[in-house]
């Protein structure tokens, strides 16, 4: 393989935290093949694009991306333009098709291969592409660079402990993008995860398609429950995030470890993708509407402040006016504290492709018009309620609208400003929040001066 020190590449990435993680991934791989990572486009010898396929509007975005970068192609031909990831897995020649100045596709199994294929594009090959599934998955176990664009160390890390998804939902490519369900090992989990806290990490998020099922086929015998408690008793790491979680898989035993494990924070993201029960049968997700909400009883009961977010669709075939109120009743049993609404997108592949009862484009932005509008007035009333309490605050550093303010999340997974100075970063402070809007809340020290320092044994009683 030819190794050019020094030269430049830049990876622009669609999608969601999985494939975010990826390009951190592909960017480790990168490095150490001797390239060097640049946030800037213009400089770069070798641009790669990590695209997503889950919608078709995604898809449409990253064409027109994959056109802007014809020009630049012209002007310099040297340069050279792979494509990897779910749309790549998807459309395979495709892509070359669409885009003739594209020298690579790659798929989601063969990160690992990157600098080899561009390697051969550099030799003069054209048109190279591997979307092959692998057995394994080396990418898997490479543990990412901890330092952002601008060389500063993250406080936070994704670390993936489970590829793949085998529920094929009606509407879903992922399962035939990323390949069958499979767990790694809950030491080589530990492994990276002591391995990132011991570079500066202070809080992971756990990745996966469908967390909860975490350890089906592995030769040892564990649960998601048996491996958070693992984490949980890793020295220096202070907060565990997880996603996503299928409702059908969470466990009661999964339940019982928020407000036992005191590091894992009180945020659950729960997809519940509709709320009437024909519409959640033909979607295949396997749980009805009482199933859910039961679930989320449940959740409360054990820990009254953990704020739920997540996914859910409108438009999806064959949903009448009376399924889309059920999902609006649905949202008014819950409250969210936060949702992620789309509109159903026909994707080629999937089972729903072939249901009747298409529902309008123009209706489809009708209900996801409502469905948002009542969501943007509960994640404001579930804010608002927050005016007066008491919240630890991970600090990540200046805020990007004001730089003298800082900013942070909570361990409900919300982002608080406050008036503070730089070297609060990386601590975690306990603020009385003082002000709350639709995407953050403000809040002050909950003492005179300074922000005293987090203690553990607070951590309970605060979100
Ligand atoms: N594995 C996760 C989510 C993966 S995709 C889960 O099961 O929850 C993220 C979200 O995109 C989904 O939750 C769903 O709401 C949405 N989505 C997936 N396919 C879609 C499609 N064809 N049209 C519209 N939204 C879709
Ligand atoms: Fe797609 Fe369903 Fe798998 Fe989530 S669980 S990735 S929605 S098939
Ligand atoms: Fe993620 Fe998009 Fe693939 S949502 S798994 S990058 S299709």
């Amino acid at each position: 393989m030819e190794k050019l020190a020094g030269e430049k590449f830049f990876i622009r990435t669609f999608g969601c935290q999985m494939n975010v993680h990826d390009s951190e991934q592909l960017a480790t791989i990168m490095t150490e093949a001797g390239y060097e990572r640049t946030g800037d486009e213009g400089a770069a010898a070798v641009i790669l694009v990590n695209t997503c396929s889950i919608r078709d509007k995604v898809a449409q975005k990253i064409v027109s991306q994959l056109g802007r970068y014809r020009t630049r192609k012209i002007k310099n031909p040297g340069l050279i333009i792979g494509v990897g990831g779910c749309l790549a897995q998807h459309w395979g020649r495709e892509i070359f098709k669409r885009a003739p100045h594209v020298d690579l596709v790659f798929g989601t199994h063969v990160l690992h291969e990157v600098p080899e294929l561009v390697g051969r594009v550099k030799n003069g090959y054209r048109m190279v592409m591997d979307t092959a599934f692998r057995e394994d998955i080396p990418s898997l176990d490479i543990c990412a660079a901890v330092t952002n664009g601008n060389g500063r160390l993250n406080l936070q890390a994704f670390v993936t402990i489970m590829q793949g998804c085998d529920n094929f939902c009606a509407y879903c490519v992922v399962p035939y993008l990323r390949g069958r369900e499979r767990s790694r090992p809950a030491a080589a989990i530990i492994r990276e995860i002591e391995a990132l806290v011991g570079r500066g990490v202070r809080e992971v998020t756990l990745l996966g398609q469908n967390v909860n099922s975490y350890g089906r086929g592995l030769a040892e015998e564990t649960s998601f429950p048996a491996l958070l408690e693992k984490i949980n008793a890793i020295p220096g790491l202070e907060r565990i995030r997880f996603t996503t979680s299928h409702p059908k898989d969470l466990s009661d035993g999964l339940i019982s470890c928020f407000g036992r494990l005191e590091k894992l924070c009180e945020h659950i993201h729960l997809p519940f993708q509709a709320g009437a029960n024909r519409v959640l049968e033909r979607m295949n997700r396997g749980y009805t509407r009482e199933e859910y909400l039961s679930r989320i009883e449940m959740l409360r009961k054990r820990c009254p402040d953990i704020a739920v977010t997540a996914d859910v669709m409108v438009g999806f075939p064959g949903e009448t006016e009376t399924d889309f109120e059920a999902t609006l009743t649905l949202m008014e049993a819950v409250r969210f504290d936060g949702l992620f609404s789309f509109m159903y997108s026909e994707r080629e592949g999937t089972q729903a492709l072939s249901f009747a009862d298409k529902v309008p484009e123009q209706e489809k932005r009708r209900r996801l018009m409502i469905l948002q509008a009542l969501q943007d007035r509960h994640t404001l009333e579930k804010n608002r309620a927050l005016i007066g309490k008491p919240v630890s605050v991970l600090v990540e550093g200046a805020s990007k609208n004001d730089r003298r303010e800082m900013t942070g999340r909570t361990r409900t997974n919300k982002i608080v400003n406050f008036a503070g100075s730089g070297d609060l970063r990386g601590q975690t402070v306990s603020l009385c929040i003082t002000a709350a809007y639709l995407h953050s809340l403000r809040g002050e020290p909950r003492k005179e001066g300074k922000a005293d320092v987090y203690r553990n044994e607070d951590r309970r009683a605060d979100h």
